[in-house]
C-alpha cells in the first residue's frame, strides 16, 4: 500500500500535477489525474466513472456504472480499454492532456488507450455527463457540437437513454452497439447491433459479417417486426426514429429520470430492454429480441414465410411454391419458394397484396417519402425489375414508398401487427381480385392493378 502511494507521489511530482481530491467531481482537467481507486461522478449522481474488474477476473478497465444502485449491483455501461485489459494498474493514470484527450498511461507515459480528436480547444476537459456520456470539451463550452469526443459515440453493449444509435451522414460516423465476449469478459464479441442505412435503414444484428436477426424497417410507429406492444411511448420511456439527409438514428428517453432502463446487446445475440425495480433492487427483463424462431434471419428463404404458431414454421407465401419441394419436405427452406405461375413482363400482370406482414429485407430497396400508394404502385407497375411496394409511413394513413427490387427475404407473418405489401404477380394469379383494369398505351401493355384497398380480400398464407 504505501510503496504504491510513494510511486503515486513520485509519478505526481515527476508530472507536476496532483491526483484528483477525494471530494466528487465530475471533471478531469490537465491538472489532475485519476488512479485506480479514484472515481469521478456525474453531476446529478447517476453515473461513476473509475476502474473496475469484471466478476472472475483480476484484469482492470476503466468504465463507467450506474452509482445509484451501486450497493445492489455494479452494472457496467461503458468500458474504455476494453481490447487492452490492463494486469498491473500501479503506475498507471487516466488523464487529459492537450489538444483534448482523455489517455490510459503507464510508467513509461506509454498510452494504452486514449480517445482522439480531429480540433483542439484551449481548456480541454473530461466530463461525465448525467446521461452517462463521458465528453472531452473546452471547459467554458457546453454546446453538444462542440464535443471533441463522446462516449456515446463509441458505446460498448449498452444503448443508454438519448444515445442516438444510428449514423451520422456527415461525419460518417456509425454508432452500433458490439456485445461483450462474455459475462465476464468485455472483449469485442461476435455480435453487433446496427441501424444499417443500405437501401433504406433498419435495425439488424449481425453475427460476425453476417445478419442473425432484423428488426424491418421503421414504419413511422415501430420497427416493421416489433412485438405488439411497442408504442412510441411506454409508461417508461419515449422512442423515436429519425431519418434525414443528416443522419439516421435510434433513441429512446426516460420519462421520469427516476426509473432506469437500458438497452443491451448480450453476447449471445439478444437484444435486451432491462429496467431497474427499486422494490426487488435488480434488473428485470423488460423486453428480449430475437422474439421466437421466426426472427431467424431469412429461415423460410425468398417468397418463403414463417408463421410461429405453426408447425413447421415455414410455409410459402399464396400462389408461392417450394423451389425444390424435396428439399423443402426435410426442413431445408433455405433456398425458398417461386411464384407458381412465373411473370413475364410482357404479359398481363399487376399486384397481389398480402397482409399481416413483417415487411422483407430492404438493404436493396428504394424509397420515396412523399408519394401516396397509388403512385407508389404506378411507379413500380411501369419498372418490371420493381418486384413489390408497401407503404412507407403507416403512423397516419399510407404515406410513402417503399420499392422491392429482387427476391423478398425474411418474411414472417404478426397476426394483427404486421403490414401490407403489394407483390408483382401474374394476372391469372390476381384475376379473382382484380378491381379495375388499366391499359398502359405507352407500352401497349395489359396491366391488371390494384384497385381500392378495402374492396379487395386480403390473401392468407397457405402452407405447402
Ligand atoms: C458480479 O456479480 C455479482 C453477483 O452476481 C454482482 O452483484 C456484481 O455487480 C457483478 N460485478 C460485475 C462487475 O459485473
Ligand atoms: C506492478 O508494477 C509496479 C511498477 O510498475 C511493480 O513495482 C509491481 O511489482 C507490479 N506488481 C505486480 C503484482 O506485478
Ligand atoms: C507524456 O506524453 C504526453 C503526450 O503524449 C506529453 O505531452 C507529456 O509531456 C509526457 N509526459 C512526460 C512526463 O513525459
Ligand atoms: C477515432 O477513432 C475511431 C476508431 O477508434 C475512428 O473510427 C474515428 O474515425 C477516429 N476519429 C477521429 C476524429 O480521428
Ligand atoms: C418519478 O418517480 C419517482 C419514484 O417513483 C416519484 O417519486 C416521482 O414523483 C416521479 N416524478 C414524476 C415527475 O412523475
Ligand atoms: C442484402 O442482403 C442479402 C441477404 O443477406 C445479401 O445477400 C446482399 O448482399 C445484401 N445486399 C446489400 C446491398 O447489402
Ligand atoms: C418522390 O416522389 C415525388 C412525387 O412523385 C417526387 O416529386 C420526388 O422527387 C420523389 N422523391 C425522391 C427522393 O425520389
Ligand atoms: C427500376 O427499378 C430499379 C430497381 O428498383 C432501379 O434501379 C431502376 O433505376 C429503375 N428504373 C427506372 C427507369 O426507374
Amino acid at each position: 500500500m504505501e510503496s504504491k502511494y510513494f510511486i503515486l507521489f513520485l509519478l505526481s511530482f515527476y508530472s507536476f500535477i496532483p491526483k484528483i481530491s477525494s471530494t466528487t467531481t465530475n471533471v478531469i482537467n490537465t491538472n489532475q489525474f485519476i488512479t485506480d481507486g479514484d472515481t469521478i461522478v456525474s453531476s446529478g449522481g447517476t453515473f461513476e466513472l473509475g476502474f473496475f474488474s469484471p466478476n472472475g477476473s483480476t484484469t482492470r478497465y476503466i468504465g463507467i456504472w450506474y452509482k445509484q444502485i451501486l450497493p445492489y449491483v455494479q452494472t457496467i455501461v461503458w468500458v474504455a480499454n476494453r481490447e487492452k485489459p490492463l494486469t498491473n494498474t500501479s503506475s498507471v493514470v487516466l488523464k487529459v492532456n492537450k489538444p483534448g484527450i482523455l489517455a490510459l498511461l503507464n510508467d513509461k507515459n506509454e498510452t494504452i488507450w486514449s480517445t482522439n480528436t480531429s480540433r483542439s480547444v484551449q481548456n480541454p476537459v473530461a466530463v461525465l455527463l448525467d446521461s452517462g456520456n463521458l465528453v472531452l470539451k473546452d471547459a467554458n463550452d457546453d454546446n453538444p457540437e462542440n464535443f471533441l469526443w463522446q462516449s456515446f459515440n463509441f458505446p460498448t453493449d449498452t444503448h443508454l437513454p438519448d444515445m442516438k444509435l444510428g449514423k451520422n451522414f456527415k461525419t460518417g460516423i456509425e454508432v452500433y452497439l458490439l456485445a461483450w465476449k462474455n459475462d465476464n469478459d468485455p472483449t469485442p464479441g461476435e455480435y453487433s447491433l446496427h441501424i444499417d442505412p443500405t437501401g433504406y435503414p433498419q435495425g439488424l444484428i449481425r453475427h460476425g459479417a453476417r445478419v442473425s436477426a432484423r428488426a424491418g424497417p421503421w414504419n413511422g410507429l415501430r420497427w416493421s417486426g416489433a412485438p405488439a406492444p411497442l408504442q412510441t411511448q411506454t409508461s417508461i420511456y419515449t422512442f423515436q426514429f429519425v431519418f434525414n439527409e443528416e443522419e439516421v438514428y435510434y433513441s429512446f428517453s426516460l420519462i421520469n429520470n427516476s426509473l432506469l432502463t437500458r438497452l443491451v446487446l448480450t453476447n449471445n445475440g439478444y437484444i435486451q430492454r432491462l429496467t431497474w425495480v427499486d422494490r426487488t433492487k435488480s434488473w428485470h427483463l423488460y423486453l428480449n429480441i430475437p422474439l421466437d424462431t421466426c426472427d431467424t434471419y431469412s429461415l423460410c428463404g425468398a417468397y418463403g414465410s414463417c408463421v410461429i404458431d405453426s408447425s413447421p414454421v415455414c410455409g410459402c407465401l399464396d400462389k408461392f411454391e417450394p423451389k425444390y419441394p424435396q428439399n423443402w419436405q426435410t426442413g431445408d427452406w433455405s433456398q425458398g419458394c417461386v411464384r407458381k405461375t412465373p411473370i413475364d413482363c410482357n404479359k398481363e400482370h399487376g399486384f397481389l397484396k398480402y397482409s399481416g406482414i413483417k415487411l422483407p429485407e430492404t438493404n436493396n430497396s428504394q424509397y420515396n417519402k412523399t408519394m401516396t400508394l397509388e403512385g407508389c404502385r404506378q411507379v413500380c407497375s411501369t419498372n418490371c425489375s420493381c418486384t413489390a411496394y408497401s407503404s412507407l409511413d403507416i403512423s397516419n394513413g399510407d404515406k410513402g414508398c417503399l420499392f422491392w427490387s429482387g427476391e423478398l427475404i425474411d418474411i414472417r407473418e404478426l397476426s394483427g401487427r404486421g403490414q401490407d405489401i403489394y407483390i408483382r404477380m401474374d394476372s391469372s394469379d390476381i384475376g379473382k381480385f382484380k378491381q379495375k383494369e388499366d391499359r398502359d398505351s405507352t407500352r401497349g401493355e395489359f396491366l391488371v392493378v390494384g384497385g381500392s384497398d378495402s374492396a379487395r380480400p386480403d390473401s392468407v398464407h397457405v402452407h405447402t
